[in-house]
């Protein structure tokens, strides 16, 4: 008997970082997989097989989760074709780092559509099915800067922040129909989003790391894992920190 057996994981930009690391870490424990991204980089096949071989059911679906109509026909294609959705892994998300003075509207408001509004749209269609079921787990990705802030990073931050909110909200909105909603905060964890950061960004994070060390995607994954088990029945609207010590 693995964590999720049987289950149903929608994730949202899984095709790469974090997100792949959950769909990976997810199937490993049972799950079937629904995967929403906007891009699939080419080696993204060869990690389904994997997940294929290991018996589990794959749909990876060209979206964008700005757009609500593309985002609502898709989840009910999908629950038509699974019959249902039992975790939502809200986890695309993008930066546009920039200091406040320097930051163009677009800057802002393209972060928070894609990290802010994008999780409202999947978590409106998805829920419809969940509080059909009675049944639920919601994970929000957000940040630790979204918790202590960032300078240079006011929006992604803020739509960070702001998706903590969401997630409290929605927890207590879908605690009567048995749907737990929980956010987990990673700290610096070594992807591509964080490739692009400067030594000196990279060795400010690690004096400010208590376990001396760049977070992993996998990290990330098993506090998923978890969170998405009914090993956390009784956990909703919590703000899982997997960041090294970061913050206490
Ligand atoms: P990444 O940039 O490697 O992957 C993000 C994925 O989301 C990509 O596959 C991309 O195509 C997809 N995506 C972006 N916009 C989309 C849209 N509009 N519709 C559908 N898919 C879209 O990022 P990474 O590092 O794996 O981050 C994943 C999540 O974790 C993000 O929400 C990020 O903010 C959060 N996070 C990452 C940290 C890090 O250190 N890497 C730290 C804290 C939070």
């Amino acid at each position: 008997m693995s964590l999720l057996d049987n289950t149903v994981a929608l994730i949202t930009g899984a095709a790469r970082g974090i997100g792949r690391a959950i769909a990976d870490e997810f199937a490993r424990e049972g799950a079937n997989l629904v995967i929403f991204d906007r891009a699939f980089p080419e080696d993204f096949e060869a990690a389904a097989a994997e997940w294929r071989a290991l018996g589990r059911t794959v749909i990876a679906r060209q979206v964008d989760i700005t757009d609500a109509a593309n985002v609502e026909k898709n989840v009910e294609e999908t629950i038509a074709e699974c019959g249902r959705i039992d975790i939502l892994v809200n986890n695309a998300g993008i930066t546009r780092d920039k200091l406040l003075m320097r930051m163009a509207d677009e800057d802002w408001d393209m972060v928070m559509t894609v990290n802010l509004k994008g999780s409202f749209l999947m978590t409106r269609a998805v829920s419809k099915a969940m509080m059909r079921q009675r049944a639920g787990k919601i994970i929000n990705i957000s940040s630790v800067v979204g918790v202590m802030g960032n300078a240079g990073q006011s929006n992604y931050s803020a739509s960070k922040a702001g998706l903590i909110g969401f997630t409290k909200s929605i927890a207590k909105e879908l605690a009567g129909r048995n749907i737990t909603v929980n956010a987990i905060a990673p700290g610096y964890i070594e992807t591509e989003m964080t490739a692009v950061l400067s030594e000196e960004q990279r060795a400010a994070f690690m004096g400010v790391i208590p376990l001396k060390r760049g977070g992993t995607p996998a990290d990330v994954a098993r506090a998923a894992a978890f969170l998405a088990s009914k090993n956390s029945d009784y956990i909703t609207g919590q703000v899982l920190c997997v960041d090294g010590g970061m913050i206490m």
